[in-house]
């Protein structure tokens, strides 16, 4: 678009009028080339934050940020293609545990992540800590091992939506990302660029989570799920609860032998049953049968061990020890630990999961930024959960790490992130609503 004008694009956006979808596209395409100087991109960032986009500028601005790289397809796979996207959470290890039970379905889970930043963890980084193990996998080597196994966990590659990348590095740093349309578009010009037909979206809600209440969840599910439709793909959105951690362990190797607990066939707790959900959405969105059917599939694959077999598989194809699926003790161990106990009794009322996300960073389970090294080993294990009754001595938690010092500081933070009082707690689902094309 050769009569494009930055200006004209922030005098639009500052003054609540719709951009075209050219002038978007020159946008994108400016940021991408660099063309479009960071000031200007950071001043329309931040006329976003505070005017939002229409639906068709949403929509528009996640086409163009997909196209500005590579897009995938997965043609040769003989059968469905499918994908998760959590928005980011604490504990969150549900891709090790789906990605093997829809492989174990003939689902095909050619799965791309991305590593943990501030208080959330990255799939990557949990994978990363099982001793051998790559995600670095080239095209052809990810390919072979999605044909054969049926899933592979690969590094976004730097071609994936670089728009995307550009965008984001300046919103981290301008306080704009927090802008539902600007949060939609990253998110889905990734899934898109990604390939798959059917994409489930864990939006996370709570404390520890983008999102702080259901109204904004909703919010970036509908327009997430109207970028989906636009593009063709099926989507459905499940709003889960991030007021407390998602299962017992927060850090890498904590976190996969968590998830190796419940591909062993501990799903009776609130992270088998929250996987069991996602995973039986994906498979009726694979059109592998109705809503019993696929739960049934699912909790198959688990009882019959086939979805263990597939994440070891996956483990070896990515040259990581297998053997850590039968032996959790081959996992990284931290070298020092200590025992949180109540100072009081009662109920616990509070599990401050952005603050325990935070302390698990001071413990060195996580990076404040990216050049940050991670120590796979450290993280927390809670002892109880949200509404729990303990008396004074009871253990809350475990806290690994490698030096007393880093214990020391992330105690601090833990005593004020779990807060237990004489009244039992009103404590939400852990689903709090789904949208999907079924409801
Ligand atoms: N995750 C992303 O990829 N982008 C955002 O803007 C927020 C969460």
């Amino acid at each position: 678009m050769s009569d494009f004008h930055m200006t004209e694009c922030i005098r639009k956006t500052k003054a609540h009028l719709p951009l075209s979808p050219a002038e978007i596209k020159a946008l994108v395409q400016g940021v991408t080339d660099e063309s479009v100087p960071d000031y200007q991109t950071a001043a329309w960032l931040m006329a976003v934050c505070f005017n939002g986009l229409t639906d068709e500028e949403t929509a528009q601005l996640t086409m163009s940020m997909r196209d500005s790289g590579q897009v995938m397809h997965w043609d040769m796979l003989p059968g469905p293609v499918a994908d998760k996207h959590s928005t980011g959470g604490v504990g969150d290890k549900t891709t090790l545990i789906l990605a093997p039970i829809a492989a174990a379905c003939g689902i095909f889970m050619p799965k791309m992540s991305g590593r943990g930043l501030g208080h959330t963890g990255g799939t990557i980084d949990k994978l990363e800590s099982i001793p051998g193990l790559t995600t670095a996998l080239d095209p052809a080597e990810f390919l072979a091992l999605v044909q054969r196994v049926g899933c592979a966990v690969s590094m976004q590659t730097g071609n994936l939506a670089p728009a995307d990348k550009k965008l984001y590095a300046l919103r981290d740093v301008t306080e704009t990302v927090n802008s539902i349309p600007l949060i939609c578009a990253s998110i889905m010009s990734k899934k898109l660029a990604t390939g798959a037909d059917h994409i489930l979206l864990d939006v996370k809600v709570g404390s520890g989570a983008f999102m702080k209440n259901d109204a904004d969840a909703a919010e970036l599910a509908r327009l997430m799920r109207a970028a989906a439709k636009a593009d063709g793909r099926q989507c459905t959105a499940i709003l889960t609860d991030m007021d407390r951690p998602l299962g017992r362990c927060i850090g890498n190797a904590l976190e996969v032998q968590e998830a190796i607990r419940v591909l062993r066939g501990e799903t009776d707790n609130a992270l088998g049953q929250l996987c069991i959900a996602l995973a039986a959405e994906l498979l009726r969105m694979s059109g592998k049968g109705d809503a019993d059917t696929c739960r049934k599939l699912a909790k198959q694959a688990v009882s019959s061990g086939s979805a263990l077999q597939k994440l070891a598989q996956m483990i070896e194809g990515q040259h990581g020890d297998p053997r850590v699926t039968d032996d959790l003790s081959l996992l990284p161990q931290a070298k020092c630990s200590r025992v949180l106990r109540a100072e009081r009794a009662g109920c616990i009322a509070s599990m401050h999961s952005e603050e325990i996300g935070r302390a698990s960073v001071l413990l060195g389970a996580g990076r404040m930024t990216k050049a940050d090294s991670i120590d796979p080993a450290a993280g927390i294990v809670l002892a109880a959960e949200l509404g729990d009754a303990v008396s004074t001595g009871d253990p809350l938690l475990t806290m690994y790490a490698a030096t007393e010092q880093q214990l020391d500081e992330a105690e601090q933070k833990l005593r004020a992130a779990v807060v237990i009082t004489d009244e039992q707690p009103e404590k939400s689902p852990l689903i709090h609503k789904i949208f999907s094309d079924r409801t």
